[in-house]
């Protein structure tokens, strides 16, 4: 049992099955990969350190680089939009890979994806190392998952509870 600020977690992905499954995540780009030169844009901070596991197993010529999402009312719509920052590198023509930490609602993901297509990269696949599948609220097509979780609260490996648990090795799930 771990504290985080008020909360109590339990272990849930023991280190050790979770660099197994990066490993084999990185393979898959590997072989589906090969002769290519994908970029793969991790989304900040969540997937920061899955982002180094997975990279440093990818044995193909890649790059990498990094967007952040930003959140905000507008005065204008009564929803939340969603903006991309960060992406300095031309993606048209290319072939990228957004490598995210958890899908949730997808909503994130979605806006991530239309906003990126308008760019005309080659392809667009998505990873990402957790998804809740009952949690998902749009149509998404997700390429490469890690493992499927349960709607459950989960923080470490990059995930965070309030911005604290991001530096725990394994994930933890809120305890009951
Ligand atoms: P979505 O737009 O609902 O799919 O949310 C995606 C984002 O919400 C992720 O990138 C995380 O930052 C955050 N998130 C969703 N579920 C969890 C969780 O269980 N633990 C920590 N962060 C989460």
């Amino acid at each position: 049992m771990k504290q985080i600020k008020d909360k109590y977690f339990v272990p849930f992905i023991e280190p050790k099955p979770l660099q197994a499954r990066i490993k084999a995540l990185a393979q898959e780009v590997n072989k589906d990969y090969a002769g290519k030169n994908p970029l793969l844009i991790g989304v900040l901070n969540g997937s920061f350190m899955f982002v180094g596991d997975l990279f440093k197993s990818i044995d193909i010529e890649c790059e990498i680089t990094f967007i952040r999402v930003s959140s905000y009312q507008s005065t204008a719509s009564s929803g939340t939009v969603k903006h991309i920052l960060g992406l300095k590198e031309d993606i048209q023509n290319r072939d990228i890979i957004i490598v995210e930490d958890i899908v949730d609602t997808g909503m994130t993901m979605q806006e991530i994806l239309g906003q990126l297509a308008s760019n005309n990269p080659a392809s667009i696949k998505v990873m990402t190392l957790l998804f809740k599948p009952t949690a998902l609220k749009v149509p998404l097509k997700l390429d490469y998952v890690g493992f499927e979780i349960e709607n459950k609260f989960v923080v470490g490996y990059g995930l965070d509870y309030d911005g604290f648990g991001r530096n725990l090795d394994a994930i933890w799930v809120l305890g009951e």
